[in-house]
């Protein structure tokens, strides 16, 4: 079996779903349920028993200690993070026990498991690190997008301890020989997506009749991928990457942020009109920037093109008409995650801006 760590996130819930689509091999997820995971994500897999569900954190030695004695997964797959950069501004401190001291303590309790296998399942166990496009920093517009080889300089607490975070398996890799793979991903969107993050919580406050809060001069650039593209693309570096190597992922699609809440709109202008005529345009609201906000990500994907064959399915134009689909054949869910935290985190982050 495989392990995956914080599958009751967004991308992580996506994967099991996915990878339990097209394959016998079961999953153990391993997830804390933090505020961003949700059991809702899983409820296709209520009765399905190739889905092992535990709650705990990925810090937790002794219990990933047993689950790895008893389970014997041959991947581990580490999802499980603090994702959110405003929520980081504000409160760095989850961000650094979660994505660096959790991280560590993961990689030091497979360390201690891995080195007693036999040396055949020493040699094909992996350990997949998903990380994140934001850890390379900010770039001109002008500049060519990110490779692989692009200097980590990240300006977030967010990305600092991502940042961190691929350093440690790369040390772990190099060091042990632990057999790590690392994906810096793009920013993602779809379905099951939390609304703290801009597409979500732009057709939930469209739809909703409020502001569309588009932080600064709203032309920060973001390269977008489809959330299943990401999921594929994982797949296929746990299927032919190679040991030590890191991947950059992405959709070779740059949007500036006023023009994906522009789109949202028109979208539902046409699937959802508002009742007085109007445009949802009509409720997008400039207001207060986001502290040290970058200006620009863009992957460079044509290392895991020509390595791995793997390239995304989904243009933003397809994509973004499935997720906005999504958002308005599901409101129970979204009525759901929208509980008294979400509203004070709504609260907390755009009442003084
Ligand atoms: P998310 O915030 O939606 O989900 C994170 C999940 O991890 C939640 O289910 C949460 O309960 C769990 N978790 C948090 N702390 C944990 C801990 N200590 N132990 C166990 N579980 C814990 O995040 P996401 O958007 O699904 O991102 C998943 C991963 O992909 C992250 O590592 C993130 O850095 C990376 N990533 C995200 C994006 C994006 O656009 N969302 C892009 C590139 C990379
Ligand atoms: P976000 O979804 O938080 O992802 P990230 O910061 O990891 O890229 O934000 C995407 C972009 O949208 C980012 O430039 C910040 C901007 N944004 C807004 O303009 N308004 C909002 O309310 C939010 C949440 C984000």
């Amino acid at each position: 079996m495989i392990l995956v760590t914080g599958g009751a996130g967004f991308i992580g819930s996506n994967f099991v779903m996915d990878w339990l689509a097209q394959s016998d091999e079961p999953v153990l997820n391993l997830d804390k349920l933090t505020y961003a995971g949700n059991l809702q994500n899983l409820a296709s897999l209520k009765d399905n028993p190739q889905h092992v569900f535990v709650q705990g954190d990925i810090g937790d030695k002794t219990l990933v200690a047993d689950l790895l004695v008893q389970y014997q997964p041959r991947a581990i797959i580490n999802f499980a993070a603090e994702s959110h950069v405003d929520r980081s501004i504000s409160g760095p401190d989850d961000f650094i026990q979660t994505n660096i001291v959790g991280t560590f303590n993961l990689l030091e309790v497979t360390r201690g498991w891995w080195q007693q296998l036999d040396d055949d399942k020493k040699a094909g166990f992996r350990f997949l690190h998903v990380s994140t496009d934001e850890v390379y920093g900010s770039l001109a517009l002008d500049a060519p997008a990110f490779t692989e080889e692009h200097p980590y300089e990240p300006n977030s607490p967010y990305s600092a301890s991502k940042a961190a975070s691929d350093h440690l398996v790369r040390a772990y890799q190099h060091t042990y020989g632990l057999p790590t793979l690392t994906t810096n991903c793009s920013n993602n969107y779809g379905p099951y997506h939390f609304p703290e993050k801009l597409i979500p919580l732009m057709i939930v406050n469209a739809l909703a009749g409020k502001p569309l809060p588009v932080y600064g001069d709203g032309m920060q650039i973001r390269d977008w991928l489809y959330v299943k593209d990401h999921c594929s693309a994982i797949r296929r570096v746990l299927e032919a990457g190679r040991v030590g190597e890191t991947y950059n992922v992405g959709g070779w699609n740059e949007k500036a942020n006023i023009d994906i809440v522009k789109l949202i709109c028109q979208h539902l202008d046409k699937l959802q009109p508002r009742s007085d005529g109007q445009s949802y345009a009509a409720q997008i609201t400039f207001v207060k920037d986001r502290p040290g906000h970058d200006r620009r990500y863009a992957i460079d994907a044509r290392k895991i093109e020509r390595e791995l064959g793997w390239k995304p399915e989904e243009t933003f134009e397809t994509g973004i008409v499935k997720t906005i689909s999504w958002y308005l054949d599901n409101d129970a869910w979204v009525d759901n995650v929208q509980t008294g935290a979400y509203r004070e985190w709504l609260a907390s982050n755009y009442g003084s801006r």
